[in-house]
């Protein structure tokens, strides 16, 4: 059986007159003032509760886009149930029924939901088009067709057999159901977490983030128009610590597929822990949870290049993104070159609402991000051993705006050399040129993480150094290229340490951890 060989889908242009921009600035002004009322959508019922949580959107946080019901303990309950219920016909479905489904969804995205999903990302996630392009559409098809291809080279994976003994591997799902819980950066890896476990024949409760409410609606709409029958995967929002608590004290859980913080994830971990001896077996625990993401510059290094990956790598898609670029490493002797030309690139960069194309920049995604940043870049203007050679500034009287940040610092273990701060904030450490040796020993050490990180250099020998040097600092490394950006079927994606279990998004290795394979020897 052969499914469709996978390709990335094309990231349109959204030129000036093109259709695709006239199509999303359309959807754009529709959705603005939908007031969209987002239900629980649980078995075959949309359900609304009642009690409700406005979205808005963070670049204009006065105006409310829609708002959202909240679930309470029943409403899990209930959730798992119908999950429960939906499981067996599921999970007996011919896989290849499945794998329909989810590539319908991908052509959905691709075609009729484009601008849709594009405009709710950049309304409630405040991201530019050309962000939300890749992310909300692009990345998101990728992840489902990849995975079809991947799926099918699982269970085409077969052990011997002779003519008088047939043996199969047989892919089961996990028995009992899946938690997706994900997060507000990315509508692709929301849409990933859920999909990828069911579309292995599993039963899946998700819980959105509360921040990406608008784009999770679409998704599940979108789901179900391509055939994912009810009860296979439903969505509930609300207070995340009962839905866990209500979760992890099920019997049936299996598995929990989870991106957000190192902190909420080690969490999970205790609380599966504890509950150890009531489950039928034992639960997969699958998570992406940050990082501290570095670049590392050699003095063979070009500079442009080196300027161009600090700018990409840390402040596209407002430095939230867990791989994005925050301290980096860069010699004595290339520091007039690279910080002039940094200087003048991020003085370059537009700062406003994603509605405007020529936005590089947009809000940050809510008040408690905005704070956090703030307070730091305040840290930094008071430390003696920081300062800020570009940027600075924040401003939240309309939306969450803060501006490119570079911090220069004379301490290599200085606060926000350590510290995640989920924004367009980068920290940069300038090492003597004789230390190379000592600065990737620095690099490897500074930080708990290992999810990506990027050395820059012309001398073949300095990359091998950093290659092993730096094995273990980042699951994603790139040479003489930005740490972010991983596309789907070209770099599967996660890391280990602080940054999670480092089962690669979009990859074989991921959905094997959403199967219990069952060997059957048959004697003829
Ligand atoms: N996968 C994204 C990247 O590589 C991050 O979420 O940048």
């Amino acid at each position: 059986f052969h499914v469709p060989k996978a390709v990335n889908e094309p990231v349109k242009s959204y030129a000036p007159n093109s259709a695709e921009k006239a199509n999303v600035q359309a959807a754009y002004k529709e959705m603005w003032n939908s007031k969209i009322d987002v239900p629980l959508y649980i078995g075959s019922e949309e359900i609304r509760t009642g009690n409700t949580r406005n979205m808005t959107a963070p670049h204009d946080h006065k105006h409310i886009v829609g708002t959202y019901h909240l679930a309470e303990k029943t409403h899990i309950e209930k959730a798992i149930a119908n999950a429960l219920e939906a499981k067996t016909k599921w999970a007996n479905l011919a896989w290849e029924q499945r794998a329909a489904i989810f590539l319908k969804a991908a052509e959905l995205i691709a075609g009729p939901y484009r601008a849709k999903i594009n405009a709710a990302t950049m309304i409630a996630q405040s991201k530019n088009i050309y962000q939300a392009e890749i992310d909300a559409s692009c990345e998101l098809i990728d992840f489902l067709r990849y995975n079809v291809e991947f799926m099918t080279q699982i269970y085409n994976d077969q052990p011997k057999s002779d003519s008088l003994v047939w043996n199969r591997l047989e892919y089961r799902p996990l028995e009992g159901f899946v938690y997706a819980i994900t997060p507000f950066n990315f509508t692709a890896i929301a849409a990933n977490l859920p999909a990828s476990a069911a579309m292995m024949g599993n039963v899946v409760i998700w819980k959105p983030s509360d921040s990406q409410v608008f784009s999770a609606k679409i998704i599940i709409d979108v789901f179900k128009e391509a055939g994912v029958p009810d009860g296979v995967i439903n969505v509930v929002f609300g207070d995340a610590q009962m839905i866990s608590d209500t979760i992890f004290s099920s019997r049936d859980f299996a598995g929990v597929h989870f991106t957000g913080s190192t902190h909420v994830f080690k969490d999970i971990w205790a609380k599966v822990g504890s509950n150890i001896h009531h489950y039928k077996t034992y639960p997969r625990i699958v998570g992406e949870t940050g990082g501290k993401d570095f670049i590392v510059a050699h003095p063979s290094a070009n500079v442009k290049q080196v300027a161009t990956g600090i700018v990409r790598g840390a402040f596209e898609f407002q430095g939230q993104k867990c791989s994005a670029a925050s301290r980096a490493y860069i010699p004595q002797s290339l520091w007039s070159e690279v910080k002039s030309q940094l200087i003048f690139d991020v003085k370059s960069l537009k700062m406003g609402s994603p509605e405007d194309f020529g936005n590089f920049i947009t809000a940050v995604i809510h008040e408690g991000s905005f704070d956090k940043l703030a307070k730091y870049i305040d840290q930094a203007k008071a430390d003696s051993d920081a300062e800020i050679i570009v940027g600075g500034n924040y401003d939240k009287s309309v939306g969450y705006f803060v501006e490119p940040t570079v911090i220069v610092t004379t301490n290599p273990k200085y606060t926000t050399m350590e510290t995640e701060l989920f924004g367009p904030v980068i920290t940069i450490y300038v090492y003597e040129d004789t230390k190379w040796a000592d600065t990737l020993i620095l690099v490897d050490e500074t930080s708990d993480y290992a999810l990506t990180g990027a050395v820059f250099s012309q001398d073949r020998y300095a990359i091998e150094e950093a290659t092993i040097a730096l094995q273990n600092a980042a699951g994603n490394f790139y040479v003489n290229d930005k740490p972010t950006g991983a596309v789907v079927g070209m770099q599967p994606f996660g890391g280990a340490r602080a940054s999670g279990t480092n089962d690669k998004a979009g990859s074989a290795l991921n959905l094997l951890r959403w199967v219990s394979p069952r060997t059957i020897k048959e004697t003829f």
